[in-house]
């Protein structure tokens, strides 16, 4: 997964290619400003001879005779100076921060946009508070990096080029003394780039780290409370965060020595230029305004380069956060044919075998069929399989082997969201959204009318609960749900799921917190929406399950028995006991249903 710098670099620039316009004129004027800003130096340099030479100054020379003019000319001549560069320096600002400020909006929805799509298994493999860093953190690095960085390196290439011209220009002699730390400069520092590197993605990945911690720690914070457990969550994010200290000390004390270094470099540069130049001055070999600007230009090369190790550190990290969030977008992608196909309902199971990262099979040859409009539930221990069967009928894995059809397609022949949209699932754990009831109702599916969200939850039975609210459809339900009880969710859950009138409804456990007057008022309705619809019912409590056109008992992942409730009773199986179990019955054989 690692990529050099240089790569991630030009990757970035491919990804900023549709607003090559921005950063091609940011760049002209970035480099345009620093040409302006080495100007006063020169226009110095030219006042030193004008006053020195007066009438034989270059200035004379030009035809300007007049010491009077001369001065005059100089003080135009710097405003002009000093107003381009000003000038420019608006231009490239507005520039740098226009391309930023798309940039990191253009990355953080293409980015949230794959996350969206990313299959389960990838996405599931990724911490969650790691990929809120990537999507915040990181992108902001280099919002930061395009508004202010960016430019700091173009003074650098600029300011040498400039500087080394003018030098080769007014005297080759002492310009080969100058330039030559440049290049050795730009080794060392590379030298040392290949050194820090790593350094620096460490330091990304370790934020990441602590951002996955505070993420899970802190909604967990009731578990950890119950339990007490606060002194050990507080020593894990110690943890977590000296590991991110670490890795940024070790950082720093590389980038630390580059400083010194190069400062010591430029030095030979200036002593040159001032000895050896004085010299040449003295001999009268050197016009003393030449030997004004040498000084002051040495002076201004100086500047950015003392700063090229703080632009270097702010590179790599840069570039360590564009590598993260570019990784990003390599997570593999559900695959979503464009073929919205409407399906009537018929869902069959050839030989599946199914298994979570190569671990035990959690499912084995599964093998049966419903037609369209069948109600069929699927019960079993804790642990069986039934969830994980679900998992793969939305499309959120793929069987390890064997295959599953809607209809007669295939499923990785359909389009998973166009499939998704005609089915209802009310998961195990239902998750529910921050905002009003009516919302998360209509949660995916918003052209839901008010009467059709009050109709869903009469027949999830949430209705009555819902009007005895303080608003009723429009109170706010708070981050998870958090404000309503563990039965209230699951109606919701319920409603959301049948609002949208599935062709197949998909119930895991969807009762399992209500009461028992609720469920069975749940079951009188789901029997009356569920008419005309394919149902697949999971659930502990055996009486929701007992009118389904077949049951089928899955034990370890296979299918143990199937039939109907009065078929199953029949034989003193699974079933039968677990039946006689929840009756209050006098178990035949516990060893069944009992591992
Ligand atoms: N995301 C996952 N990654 C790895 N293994 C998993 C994952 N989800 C479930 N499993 C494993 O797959 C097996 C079946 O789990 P599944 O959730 O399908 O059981 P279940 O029948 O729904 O149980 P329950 O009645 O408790 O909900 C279990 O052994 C479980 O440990
Ligand atoms: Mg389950």
């Amino acid at each position: 997964m690692k990529k050099p710098l240089a790569s991630s670099f030009l990757q970035l620039l491919l990804y900023m290619r549709p607003f090559r316009r921005i950063y091609l004129s940011a760049t002209l004027y970035s480099f345009l400003n620093k040409l302006f800003d080495l100007m006063p130096e020169i226009l110095l340099g030219i006042a030193v001879n004008t006053v020195v030479a007066r009438e034989q100054s270059w200035l004379a020379n030009l035809g300007f005779c007049d010491l009077k003019i001369q001065l005059i000319l100089l003080g135009l001549m710097t405003m002009v100076a000093y107003g381009l560069e000003s000038l420019s320096e608006y231009l490239f600002s507005i520039r740098w921060w226009n391309l930023a400020q798309i940039v990191q909006h253009n990355f953080r929805m293409q980015a949230f946009e794959h996350v969206q799509k990313s299959t389960i298994t990838s996405f599931s493999k990724q911490k969650t508070g790691n990929l809120l860093s990537i999507l915040n953190d990181d992108i902001n690095q280099l919002e930061r990096f395009l508004e202010e960085g960016i430019d700091k390196i173009i003074e650098v290439i600029g300011t040498s080029i400039f500087v080394g011209s003018i030098f080769f220009f007014l005297a080759p002699q002492i310009a080969i003394f100058v330039v030559i730390p440049i290049p050795i400069i730009i080794y060392s520092t590379f030298r040392f780039q290949k050194k820090l590197s790593p350094y620096y993605l460490n330091i990304r990945e370790k934020a990441g780290l602590v951002g996955a911690f505070l993420a899970n720690s802190l909604l967990g914070l009731l578990a950890t409370k119950s339990l007490v457990a606060e002194q050990l969550e507080k020593k894990k994010l110690e943890k977590a965060s000296m590991a991110y200290k670490d890795a940024s000390f070790n950082a720093i004390r590389w980038g630390a020595l580059l400083v010194p270094i190069i400062r010591f470099v430029i030095l030979s540069g200036i002593l040159v230029t001032l000895i050896y130049g004085g010299k040449l001055t003295i001999e009268q070999k050197l016009d003393v305004g030449v030997y004004s600007i040498l000084i002051f230009l040495t002076q201004r090369l100086l500047w950015p380069f003392t700063e090229i190790a703080d632009i270097m550190i702010n590179f790599q990290r840069v570039m360590a956060s564009t590598q993260r969030l570019l990784n990003l977008f390599e997570l593999p992608t559900e695959n979503s044919p464009d073929n919205i196909v409407p399906i009537k309902g018929r869902i069959t199971f050839d030989d599946v075998s199914f298994s979570y990262h190569n671990h035990t099979p959690s499912l084995h040859n599964l093998t049966f069929a419903t037609e369209p409009g069948q109600h069929i539930a699927f019960v079993g221990a804790t642990g069986a399989g039934k969830s994980t069967l679900l998992h793969l009928l939305l499309g959120f894995y793929l069987p390890t082997s064997g295959k599953i059809f809607f209809d007669n397609k295939e499923i990785r022949e359909l389009s998973l969201p166009g499939l998704r949209k005609q089915l209802g699932f009310v998961s195990q754990e239902p998750f529910l959204f921050e905002g009003t009831i009516a919302e998360n109702i209509s949660y995916g599916y918003v052209e839901a009318t008010p009467e059709q969200i009050i109709e869903a939850a009469k027949n999830a039975a949430a209705h009555e609960f819902i009007m005895r609210l303080p608003e009723g459809y429009d109170t706010i339900i708070g981050e998870r749900g958090q404000n309503l009880s563990g039965g209230q969710k699951q109606r919701l859950a319920i409603a959301r799921a049948i609002v949208r009138n599935p062709t197949i409804l998909i119930l895991d456990e969807a009762t399992s917190s209500v009461d028992n007057a609720t469920e069975l008022a749940i079951q009188r309705s789901l029997s009356k929406i569920g008419q005309g619809r394919t149902m697949i019912l999971i659930a502990h409590r055996l009486s929701m399950v007992k009118h389904a056109d077949k049951i089928f008992v899955l034990k370890k992942g296979s299918i143990a028995e199937q039939g109907t409730h009065e078929e199953l009773l029949q034989h003193d199986n699974v079933y039968a006991n677990l039946w006689k179990l929840q009756m209050g019955e006098t178990l035949t054989h516990p060893e069944l249903i009992i591992d």
